[in-house]
Parts: structure tokens; sequence; C-alpha cells
């Protein structure tokens, strides 16, 4: 199999080592040859790539060539497939973005509601940017996409590169969720096959089986519904915010029983219950720093200190070997099936042409392959058209730089919906964002 060259955009991310190790797990499906960590914050970056160094010395051999770095040149230039996992603002901002809503009374969610539009708001531009310098240096490298708010981001990569069929949005919530399916049914994840349908954080699983046509749906459904439903990939399993949101899952199928929801549809579906689940001073982005971040860059000091990697308890998960495999399939022209976003032209028939649809598709050299879904009925056809008009308002605002349009979209946001609260909390997100956000239009009797 000819060997790969591969760049991850976003290297000092705390993902970054767990990535590597599943690229190594992984090798045999996707060789490589080169990789090269790229990011601008060039101090996370120092670390993380001085860790990896001796990390892929000791456990990838057949790799020729490593090398971290924040010149665009040398990370796009020559490399075939490209991970983008970017964080504008870093958590200091995510936090700002959960913060803000609670304080309302909100929900308060990196990608859900008022704090997910403020993300967009900041992710947008620079995206817009790094895919356009990307392809100033590199035309047909293989783009695939994880930075959120990946429905917002996604639409507005779409309104700008429509015709790049090599730039894909994909999120690992499912995946991660059939994670969980896979233990529970005690069958191997990759021997499933699930029909799912919606919009990015906003779906549903309408059938799971494996690939022999065996249908574990219903029994899945009673699995979840006379046990806990847990996180079981490494990466999540023992965080007790992840925990308490794969538990979620069993009141959602109490509470409406055709489908299997995807995990973010509890900010939508419950937005009181969950305004409440975190506190201010430790929301998911403080747990992020003091959990995750600290164990990774904890890590990095140790593996560099004794220059190995002995004692360490880092290794592949999902969140990594999904996007891997993704890569594979495209790469080698596999045609194997994925989750992925997509133009929706036509895939649900009865929701708009141009929403940015999470569906299965076959991923081979000439990108998506997405399945028709047909038609879909009343309550996620009105639940999709709403998020899905919030979604492009979004967009609206930031490229019409109009006010109006921001607040039209958190009215049609479930989690937000009422006028005075979405004024307040637009008004303390956008003091939060100054320095970030687009200028915004107001008309002069709103001023
Ligand atoms: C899942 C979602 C991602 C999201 C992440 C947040 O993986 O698919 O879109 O960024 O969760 O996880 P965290 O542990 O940072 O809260
Ligand atoms: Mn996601």
């Amino acid at each position: 199999m000819k060997k790969s060259k591969l760049t991850i955009v976003g290297g000092g991310s705390t993902y970054t080592l767990g990535i590597l190790m599943s690229l190594i797990e992984e090798s045999n499906h996707l060789p490589l040859s080169h990789i090269t960590l790229y990011d601008t914050d060039t101090s996370r970056q120092e670390k993380i790539g001085r860790a990896a160094s001796i990390l892929l010395k000791e456990h990838y051999p057949s790799l020729e060539n490593f090398k971290y770095t924040s010149n665009k040149k040398e990370a796009f230039k020559d490399t075939d497939i490209i991970f983008v996992q970017i964080r504008t603002g870093g958590l200091t901002m995510r936090e700002k973005d959960e913060q803000i809503p609670i304080k309302h009374g909100l929900v308060g969610q990196e990608t859900c509601g008022a704090g997910g539009m403020a993300y967009g708001l900041r992710s947008i531009p620079d995206m817009i940017q790094l895919v356009d310098d990307i392809r100033s240096l590199n035309s047909d490298a293989w783009i695939l996409n994880y930075t959120n708010p990946a429905a917002i981001v996604g639409l507005a990569l779409d309104k700008i590169f429509p015709d790049d069929k090599r730039l894909l949005n994909i999120c690992d919530m499912p995946i991660a969720i059939m994670k969980s399916y896979s233990d529970i049914l005690e069958e191997d994840i990759w021997n499933l096959e699930a029909d799912y349908f919606g919009l990015n954080h906003f779906g549903w699983f309408t059938s799971i089986r494996n690939k022999q046509g065996y249908d574990y749906t219903s029994q899945l459904k009673q699995l979840i519904l006379n046990n806990d439903f847990k996180p079981t990939d490494k990466l999540i399993a023992n965080d007790p915010s992840w925990q308490a949101t794969f538990k979620q899952a069993k009141q959602m199928i109490q509470d409406f029983n055709e489908y299997l929801p995807n995990t973010y549809l509890q900010y939508y579906l419950y937005p009181n219950e969950l305004s409440k689940k975190e506190p201010m001073d430790n929301t998911r982005a403080r747990q992020v720093i003091n959990g995750r971040e600290k164990e990774v860059f904890t890590d990095c000091d140790v593996i560099i200190n004794q220059n190995s990697t002995q004692n360490i308890d880092i290794s592949g998960d999902i969140h990594g070997i999904y996007m891997i495999r993704i890569a594979a399939s495209l790469v080698h022209h596999l045609k194997e099936r994925f989750i992925i976003m997509t133009r929706n032209e036509g895939i649900i028939s009865n929701l708009p042409y141009d929403a940015l649809v999470e569906v299965p598709a076959l991923l081979g050299n000439e990108g998506v392959e997405p399945f028709k879904i047909g038609e879909i009925s009343t309550f996620y056809k009105g639940l999709l058209e709403n998020q899905y008009a919030y979604e492009k308002l979004i967009i609206e605002a930031y490229f019409d730089n109009d006010y109006e349009k921001l607040l039209q979209a958190l009215i049609l946001n479930r989690t937000v919906i009422d006028t005075n609260k979405a004024k307040e909390v637009l008004k303390d997100l956008f003091e939060a964002n100054k320095d970030h956000w687009p200028v915004l239009n107001k008309r002069e009797e709103t001023l």
C-alpha cells in the first residue's frame, strides 16, 4: 500500500497525542511516511511536538519523517491528508461561551445554543482563512475538518468553497455513540452499520445492523431502557460529564421512542433541565482545563524528561481512529461507509437543498457518495428546519454584518426562544467577543 503524508493542524491540541497513538495502531490501514504538526500557538505545539517526536521514534519505526512547524508552506505544501482541529479563542473563550448563557438562565454549551453561536462567529473567519491558505499551496490534499461548531463552520465553508470535493466536515459523536452500542451488543464496532439522519449534533439513528444484515435496533432500545447507557470509548469513559450525557439517552428514548438520539439532542429537548447542568465556575471548559489539558501536558513533561513514553498511559481512541479510517477510505478508494456532513441536495427530500446534513455515505477517491434518505416525518422535519434556519441565519448575519439576523437566529434556537433573553445574552457575548466577531450593524431604533 502506498504510504501517505499527513499534517495535523492544531498540533498543540489536547487530542493530538491520542491521534498519534491511533495512527500507530492503524498504520496497516493508513501507512504513513510523513507526519507534520502545525499550530499557531508555538508553545503548546513545542511541548506536544517534542513529546510526539519521542513517542513516534519508539512506536512508529516505519515513519520516515516527523516535524512540527508554524510555517504554512512546510505544513501544507507537500502533503496528502490534512486533519484540522482548531479552536479559535482557545479554552478561555470556550469557558465564556458556556458561562455567559448560564448567567442568563440558558444552556451553556460549546456547540449548542447561544454559546455555540458565539463560537461559530469566532471560528468562521479563521477556518475560511485556513482553507484558503491550504488551497493556495495544495490543491488536492484531503482536508478532514473536525473544527467546531461543525454545523456552522461547515455551512460557511460550503458557501465559500462550494466546489471543493476534497474538503470534508466530520464529527466523532455518532461513532462515539456507536462505540457504546458495540460494547453493549458485544459486536465489533466495524461490523456495525448505521442508518442516521440530521444536522451536526442534531440527529437520530434510525437503525443499527451488523454487516450480515441482523437488525439490532429494538434490542438496543431495550438494552438502553433497562440499563444505564454509558460512554465506553477510552477518551470519555471515566468522565462524569460524559457519563451524565450518555445517561440522558434513556430519558430521551423513554419520551421519544421512535429513533435512537444523538446525545446532543438533550440540550434541545430538555433546555430547562440542562441549563442547570453545570455550575458557572466549573463548566465543561474548566473541567477540560483541569482535567484532559493538565493530564496531557503533564504527560508531555514526563515523556520529555525521561526521553521515553515508559509508564505513560496513552492509547488510540475512536476520535482518532474514525478520522484515520475515513482518510484511508478516501485515499485508497475503499468506499467504506461513514457518517459525515454533506450538502443535502435532496438526500432528505423534504429539507432545504443547501442544508448541511449528517448522513451515511460511501467515501472513495471521488469524495462523498451519500445514501438517499427520502422524506422524514413531521416531528423531525419541524425540528431540523428550525435548527437549520438558526444555522443559516448565523451565516447570513456574519456575511451581511447584520445584528438583527443574529437575533432572529437565537429566537429560533430551541435553547433560547425568548427575545428579551436573546438580546441580553447577545449583548454580553458581543462584549466578550469584541476582538473576534465581525462588525454587526444595528438599525438606528434598536441602538
Ligand atoms: C464530542 C463532539 C465534539 C466536541 C467534543 C467535546 O467529541 O463530537 O464536537 O468538541 O465532544 O468534548 P469535551 O470533552 O471537550 O467536552
Ligand atoms: Mn462533534
